[in-house]
């Protein structure tokens, strides 16, 4: 196995979208600037969505523009549309991230259209922010399963991975929204989907809801992704997914990363100071099995 793997971090936006409460600014931007100062280069910030659909990331412009931003880490949000194109610019970010589902009634429910409505609004999304010099990354979501349809084809999920990247994103992420997916199934889809699209153009993205995270990411490894999403002390889920909860907890990915041998470029023991300060602003336990077993009380 190549002994390198690149970590997405996602909490600061999947984690916080699914706060009942939201998390003032300020805690926000501490977030991020510990996570950098863990090792974490590549981080999803926010999201510039509706507002209405999301009041918890409201303030997306407010924490970019107040984190003191670092040369060498790659801050992305996620874009649904041009008018999030709009805020987003408003940052000066150089990336972006966009998103839909391999099921039909998921991503009605998510973003409100059909997938082929969705196409053309994506695509003038990643053509505007491509010709403002962003990058474009894309999500594939209900990858594995869909919360009111069920199983969803591999079939299916080519075909919007192959239309994100046919757009101009430069890697898709795929998405276990629900966290249903067990790791022969994920062997076995990515090994078809490197097939059509190749390693270097594809990351998993896992949620933990059935406990089946570390073993799918495991699988993928095997598979040869490299490329993983991970939310610090595991917080996380859709709202627009009945059912969804945390991301794989970035402390638990990187754990059985390094002790596999294979680097990350991040400090387990910084990333565990992180999420004991989520513990302490959320004033809860959160999922995350390694910050439990390394944290100082
Ligand atoms: P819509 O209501 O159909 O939008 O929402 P619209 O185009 O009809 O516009 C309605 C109003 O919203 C208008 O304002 C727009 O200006 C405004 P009005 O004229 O009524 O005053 N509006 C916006 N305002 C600010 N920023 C915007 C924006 N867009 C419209 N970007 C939309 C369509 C896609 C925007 C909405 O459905 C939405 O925001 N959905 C996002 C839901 C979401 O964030 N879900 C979670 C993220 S996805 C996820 O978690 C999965 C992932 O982690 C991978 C995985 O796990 O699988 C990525
Ligand atoms: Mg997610």
């Amino acid at each position: 196995m190549d002994n390198r793997v690149t970590l997405f971090e996602v909490g600061p936006r999947d984690g916080l979208q699914n706060e009942k409460d939201s998390v003032p600014t300020s805690v926000k931007v501490e977030l991020i600037e510990r996570l950098v100062s863990a090792g974490i280069r590549h981080i999803e910030a926010t999201s510039f969505v509706n507002p209405k659909w999301i009041p918890q990331l409201a303030d997306a412009v407010d924490v970019l523009n107040q984190l003191h931003r670092e040369d060498d880490v790659v801050y992305s949000a996620l874009v649904p549309n041009l008018k999030g194109l709009e805020r987003a610019r408003q940052t000066g970010i150089r990336e972006i991230a966009v998103f839909m589902s391999a099921s039909e009634s998921h991503n009605k429910s998510n973003i409100n259209k059909t997938i082929e409505e969705t196409y053309p609004v994506l695509q003038e999304v990643v053509e505007a922010a491509i010709a403002e010099g962003m990058r474009v990354r894309g999500y594939v979501s209900t990858a594995f399963g869909c919360p009111y349809e069920g199983e969803v084809s591999l079939s299916a999920v080519a075909r919007v991975t192959e239309k994100l990247l046919r757009m101009g994103v430069y890697e898709v992420s795929i998405g276990d929204t629900i966290g249903v997916g067990t790791p022969g199934q994920v062997k076995e889809r990515f090994i078809s989907l490197i097939e059509q699209f190749g390693a270097a153009r594809l990351a998993g993205h896992f949620h933990d809801t059935r406990g089946t995270g570390l073993a799918n990411v495991y699988a993928a490894l095997e598979a040869g992704i490299r490329t993983f999403d991970s939310s610090i002390a595991g917080l996380g889920g859709c709202p627009y997914a009945p059912g969804a909860s945390g991301n794989i907890s970035t402390e638990d990915l990187v754990y059985m990363l390094h002790g596999m041998g294979i680097e990350t470029g991040v400090q387990l023991e910084k990333l565990v100071e992180t999420g004991a300060f989520m513990e302490r602003v959320l004033n809860r336990t959160l999922p995350s099995r390694v910050l439990q077993a390394m944290k100082k009380t």
